[in-house]
């Protein structure tokens, strides 16, 4: 079976369990029939928001408030405390559980692919995750880095600071250190970084050329990353945004595939190559609630589509 073909099937299968309980799109309604108003709010809000500001305070609001709830509390309050946003927001994710190194209290099902398994890091690596969240990168990425690498995580959420430093202080990790910052502001010295991933979060940053810039500041001459991230492909029609914006989240910031490596050229990166790509399928259900049959058919003939990659990338060696 092809990574696409099982990928996504997995997806698939999440669609299936998320459809069945009851904390799935369907349920996350009064009626049934519309999306979790919450949700909505949050989403139509990033959607909607004027400036680079806004968004970036939006994008940190909704993290706080998928950190501070359990995955047992969604559990067992059903749409929990969050308005079961994790539900909604985790359906891109890989599995991470045979991993070495995997902390599943770090793993919020935030991410959209595995950087770390296309990482090349090695032993005594320094190694720096954009976005950390709860740490489940940084976590596989230590297992590779061993005790004498060191692994930093950076994220902008005070609430996602929290929850990884516990990870790490709960297994005595001391070469874990997780900072507060935004990414285009890295709390990190210039060409220290030997190897840079990050899970699902370029997509959700207004000024991506800021970002890449501060990564290309960051890493060592000769370093390199592997990030991944949702771009898109082709126009999505508005209604199609919307319903994918409403089951997957990481969309509204998204941005062309072909743009995106072009920043990523533009910065100065060499050796750019997609490590893998894999199509972000929206159930049938969902379209159901924002597009009629035609309106469906139509988009599945066409050539748009909503993609997870996984992009490496080197800083030349002076
Ligand atoms: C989709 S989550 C992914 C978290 C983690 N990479 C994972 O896979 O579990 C996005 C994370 O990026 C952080 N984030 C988003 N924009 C950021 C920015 N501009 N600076 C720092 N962190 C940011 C959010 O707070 C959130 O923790």
């Amino acid at each position: 079976m092809s990574n696409l073909t099982e990928t996504n099937e997995k997806a698939t299968l999440q669609n299936k369990e998320t459809d069945t309980d009851c904390c799935g799109p369907d349920c996350c309604s009064d009626t049934g029939n519309e999306p979790d108003a919450d949700i909505s709010d949050h989403t139509s809000d990033i959607r909607d928001a004027k400036n680079s500001e806004e968004i970036k305070n939006m994008v940190k609001r909704k993290y706080s408030e998928i950190a501070l709830q359990s995955r047992e509390d969604n559990a067992s309050s059903c749409c929990g405390a969050g308005e079961c946003s994790d539900e909604v927001y985790n359906i891109m994710t890989d599995n991470y559980e045979n991993l070495k190194g995997y902390n599943p209290d770090a793993d919020l099902g935030l991410g959209c692919g595995l950087p770390t398994q296309f990482a090349k890091i090695k032993k005594g690596d320094t190694v720096l995750d954009l976005g950390s969240g709860a740490g489940n990168d940084c976590f596989v990425a230590r297992s590779e880095t061993g005790e004498t690498g060191k692994v930093i995580g950076v994220d902008f959420s005070e609430a996602m600071i929290a929850k990884a430093r516990l990870n790490a202080e709960k297994l005595n990790f001391n070469n874990i250190e997780f900072r507060s910052g935004e990414i285009e502001d890295l709390p990190v010295n210039d060409n220290s970084i030997d190897v840079a991933v990050s899970n699902c979060v370029l997509n959700l940053i207004p000024e991506k050329l800021n970002a890449f810039s501060e990564l290309y500041r960051v890493l060592k001459p000769g370093g390199h990353f592997s990030i991944s991230d949702i771009v898109l492909k082709g126009s999505l029609p508005g209604k199609i945004q919307k319903a994918a914006e409403m089951y997957a989240g990481c969309v509204s910031g998204a941005i062309q595939k072909n743009e995106y490596i072009s920043l990523l050229e533009k910065t100065g990166f060499r050796n750019i190559q997609i490590q893998k790509e894999k199509d972000i399928n929206i159930p049938d259900d969902i379209l159901g609630k924002y597009l009629n049959e035609d309106d469906i058919k139509e988009y599945k003939n066409s050539d748009s589509r909503i993609l997870s990659i996984t992009v490496y990338g080197e800083k030349y060696a002076e």
